[in-house]
């Protein structure tokens, strides 16, 4: 603790200074917490709520990402009415928005009695080697070309665990590139992973193939070695059919123009598959996955022919129904990674009762694809505004201290009445009621 100051104040203000936290990693959680604790002034009170990190004990955090002081807490709900490929889903949803998981539940009920239909890749995953500094990539390619059998069966030996599973290495190639910085060759490793998400394993795979590289290269320097979360050969699709005697015709021509909308503006294309992944982050979230790598993987997708595209598809057939399409990289693991020391997310799993990671991606596109057609819906008629804000004006009754059931209800239906959302109109409320109750 020696190297820590008090923390220097100047016209009442703190002032940072970087060296007061060099070597905070080295300290327990509690020497941390206490350190922060006059760094910043907290409270008792304060120290109480970030030392209660719920199922996700303060020593297991630790031992998940560094610097730890607390963790912190998204609410965890279920996603209903899910049928996908004629077997029923109730789908843990963990986000901090309103209005996300009961969208995902109204296009999925929907959807019903049909419900959706889903397909997933094989999970394969692809890692890449870099080779710099090289005369001529193209030579290099085609000297790794020549030892193409040596280097899978290294690969293959790397990555045998997986392969004892059913997975495992699947394909070798390369690729010559010239660039400002002169000639360099990437080598490309496709591995099955089976259930994990399986950056771990590819990386460890490549970490520990990338000499032989550069001893058949006979040239060149190894620079990275990684999974590349453009997972495009593990993709996963579904489809579903919303009925015009179900949501209307209006509905569907709205639709329709929103998804038009979509295709030829990138200020709304963004925003139609940010709606489509917040039912896909909140299952990966739920689920103990790294949500950034979907994300990545999904908008570079979106932009795969150049121009960002929605990733979703909306078409009229024949009958006048309203047909639904998704399709995205879903690199998402029931295993590994930080799964195993999250137990909300082994929870999640289990309420969800996917047998493989397979179903798990078939899965994530239904919820997206039931989040896009309940926003657009909601969208192009009645605008989402109002069933968001019936749920923020219950969120408004808590903030401004209701604790009772009635007393949120009753807050909630008076802001909503009032058709003003606002925290002091909610406090003027809550006093208006209380006030009541006591001259009752
Ligand atoms: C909000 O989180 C998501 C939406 O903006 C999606 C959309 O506009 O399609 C409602």
């Amino acid at each position: 603790m020696g190297v820590y100051m008090q923390p220097t104040k100047k016209n009442g203000k703190l002032i940072i200074k970087m060296t007061e936290f060099s070597g905070f990693y080295k300290l327990s959680v509690e020497e941390r917490i206490a350190r922060i604790k006059e760094y910043a002034q907290l409270s008792e009170a304060e120290l109480i709520v970030l030392k209660n990190t719920g199922a996700l004990k303060l020593d297991v955090a630790n031992r998940m990402a560094e610097n730890v002081i607390s963790a912190t807490h998204l609410p965890l709900g279920l996603g209903t009415n899910f049928k996908i490929n004629g077997k029923e889903y109730v789908v843990p949803m963990a986000v901090e928005e309103s209005s996300v998981i009961a969208a995902a539940s109204h296009g999925a009920k929907l959807s019903l009695p049909l419900g959706f239909e889903a397909h997933a890749d094989e999970p394969i995953m692809i890692g890449q080697v870099q080779i710099v500094g090289l005369k001529n990539a193209g030579d290099v390619a085609v000297k790794l070309e020549s030892k193409k059998t040596e280097i899978e069966k290294i690969a293959r030996e790397l990555t045998k665990n997986m392969e004892m599973r059913g997975g495992g290495f699947r394909r070798f190639y390369t690729r010559a590139i010239k660039t400002e910085r002169g000639e360099m060759l990437i080598a490309y490793f496709e591995i099955d992973v089976r259930d994990s998400m399986g950056a771990n394993t590819i990386n460890t795979m490549l970490e520990g193939i990338a000499p032989s590289l550069r001893e058949y290269a006979e040239e060149g320097q190894i620079r990275l070695r990684i999974v590349s979360n453009f997972a495009d050969k593990r993709k996963a699709r579904a489809r579903a059919i919303w009925k015009k005697e179900t949501i209307g015709e209006e509905a569907i021509e709205g639709i329709l123009d929103a998804y038009t909308f979509a295709k030829t503006d990138i200020y709304r294309a963004t925003t139609h598959n940010k709606g489509i992944m917040n039912g896909i982050d909140a299952l990966a979230i739920a689920t103990g996955n790294d949500w950034r790598a979907i994300e990545a993987g999904a908008h570079a997708y979106a932009l795969r022919s150049g121009k960002y595209q929605p990733l979703t598809h909306y078409e009229k057939n024949k009958e006048g129904n309203l047909v639904g399409m998704i399709e995205l990289p879903i690199a998402l693991g029931i295993v590994g990674g930080s799964i195993n020391s999250n137990s909300i997310a082994k929870i999640a799993l289990k309420i969800l009762n996917v047998k493989n990671a397979t179903e798990l991606a078939m899965v994530a596109v239904c919820i997206g694809l039931a989040n896009n057609f309940a926003a657009l819906k909601a969208l192009s008629t009645e605008g989402i505004q109002k069933g968001h804000m019936k749920l923020h004006a219950r969120n408004l009754a808590v903030i401004v201290g209701a604790s009772t059931d009635k007393e949120i209800d009753e807050i909630a239906l008076a802001l909503e009445r009032r058709g003003t959302y606002t925290a002091d109109c909610a406090r003027d409320i809550l006093k208006e009621i209380r006030l009541d109750r006591f001259f009752l």
